[in-house]
Parts: C-alpha cells; structure tokens; sequence
C-alpha cells in the first residue's frame, strides 16, 4: 500500500505516521526527518537546507526529489510506503508522478488530515521532541511525565527551531501558496480522502483505518 499524508504543519502528519508504520507494516519517508538529520549530520544537503527550514520556506523542488528518488528504491519499500511532508508543491507531485511510472508503482490513497490554523498554531507552538531518540511531545496534549525529560530514554526534550512564531506564520503561508493547491490535483485523480484532523490521536487514528480499509 502506497500512502501519502497531507496537511498543513502540525496537522499531525508524523503523529500518525507512527502508527501507520506499525499498524501496516511500511516505512515512514519524512521528507522533514530525512532533512533535519541531514542539518544534524552537516552534510552538504544539510548546511544547504538549515536556513531555508528555519525560515519556513521550501527547499528547491529538485532537491527534494533527488532525496525522494534515492529513498523510495531502497528495498523496504517494496511492500509500500507512507509519504510524510512530501510532496508539497505541483512540481514534487509531477517529479513524484514520474519517479513512480518508471518503478511501475501507484499512491493509493492521499489522506489530507483537516486541521483549522488555530488549532495548528497551538499544537506546533507547545511540541517537543526527545534529542536523543526522537519521539515527539506536546506540552499541553502529550506532556512527559517529568517536565523536558523523555519518558523513554530520559533524554532532553527540545523545541524545533522553526517552531517559533515567525516561522510558524511564513510556513503555513507556504502551505496555502504552494501545497494546498495539491489538494485538487489529488481530488481530480480520484486518489483525496478528507479526514478530520481534530479530535484525540487515537480517533483521528480510526478515521484513517477506515479510510485505508475502504470504509468510509
Ligand atoms: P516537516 O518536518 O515536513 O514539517 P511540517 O510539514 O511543517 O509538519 P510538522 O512536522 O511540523 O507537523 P506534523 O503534521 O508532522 O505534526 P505532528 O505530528 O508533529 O518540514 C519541515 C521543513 O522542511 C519545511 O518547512 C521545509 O523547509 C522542509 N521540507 C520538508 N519537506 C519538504 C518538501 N517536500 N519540499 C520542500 N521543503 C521541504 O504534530 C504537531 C504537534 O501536535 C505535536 O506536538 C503532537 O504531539 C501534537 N498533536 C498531534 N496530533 C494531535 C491531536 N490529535 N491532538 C492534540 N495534539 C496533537
Ligand atoms: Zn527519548
């Protein structure tokens, strides 16, 4: 199964991910992961993309479809996978469109998760993430039981550099200038499924099982 998860930022994109690659059993391609360790790592991909992802502002569309083109060949993509923040322009979901007729391989589903800006704000603004092993917190919706501790590894829970009031504002003016746009390129194909971001994980997460079994 070939899946990709839309929605503005913060919608829940990677929280659901998680569960999606448990549940179904395919790896979860974060365009947004495999970038910030490439920052982590300094790499040339990296030290390009820092400022740009600080910003939030997009990265060249070729960039991000040279990662995805070297990602989605590796062999535990055989069985599918989920697309996580990508893609986000006309010109990815074209580039996209092509990678995948040269492999013979269709997206089934595109899952666009509907989440109100006030609500988006709120949700990026009190995230957390664990610097060592990388699971994700929420001050106010999923607090660690010690306050900037990781339940799991105890490791420092930290604030994404572009989760910041600036940068927060210029990404979701990204996101209706060039990727909400995708939402009618994916309705005329047939391939959008609209679920309701709001709401706990867990039932937004049923929302999206019904989706991929076909039943709602
Ligand atoms: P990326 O990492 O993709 O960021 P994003 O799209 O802005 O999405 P987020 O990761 O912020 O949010 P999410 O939807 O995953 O929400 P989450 O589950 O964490 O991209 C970062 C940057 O990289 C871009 O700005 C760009 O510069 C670059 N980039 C990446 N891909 C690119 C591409 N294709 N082309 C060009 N450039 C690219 O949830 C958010 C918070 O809410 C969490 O704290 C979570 O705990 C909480 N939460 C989740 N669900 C719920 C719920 N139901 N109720 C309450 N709280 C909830
Ligand atoms: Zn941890």
């Amino acid at each position: 199964m070939n899946l990709i998860l839309f929605g503005p930022p913060g919608a829940g994109k990677g929280t659901q991910s998680q569960f999606i690659v448990d549940r179904f059993n395919i790896p979860q391609i974060s365009t947004g992961d495999i970038l910030r360790a490439a920052v982590k790592a300094q790499t040339d991909l990296g030290l390009k993309a820092k400022a740009i992802m600080d910003a939030g502002s997009l990265l060249p569309d070729e960039v991000v479809l040279g990662v995805i083109r070297d990602r989605i060949v590796l062999q535990d993509c055989a069985a599918g996978f989920i697309l996580d923040g990508f893609p986000r322009t006309i010109q990815q979901a074209d580039g996209l469109a092509d990678i995948l007729s040269g492999l013979q391989v269709k997206i089934d589903h595109v899952i666009s998760l509907e989440v109100p800006s006030d609500m988006i704000i709120q949700r990026l603004s009190g995230r957390r993430t664990c610097v060592a092993c990388g699971k994700g917190y929420h001050n106010m919706y999923a607090p660690p039981k010690v306050e900037g501790v990781c339940d799991w590894c105890k490791g420092e829970l930290v604030q994404r550099t572009d989760d910041h009031e600036e940068s927060i504002k210029n990404r979701l003016l990204t996101y209706e200038n060039q990727t909400a746009p995708l939402k009618a390129y994916y309705e005329q194909l047939g391939l959008l499924r609209s679920v309701q971001g709001v709401g706990s994980v867990e039932e937004i997460r049923q929302r999206i099982v019904g989706v991929v079994q076909g039943l709602s």
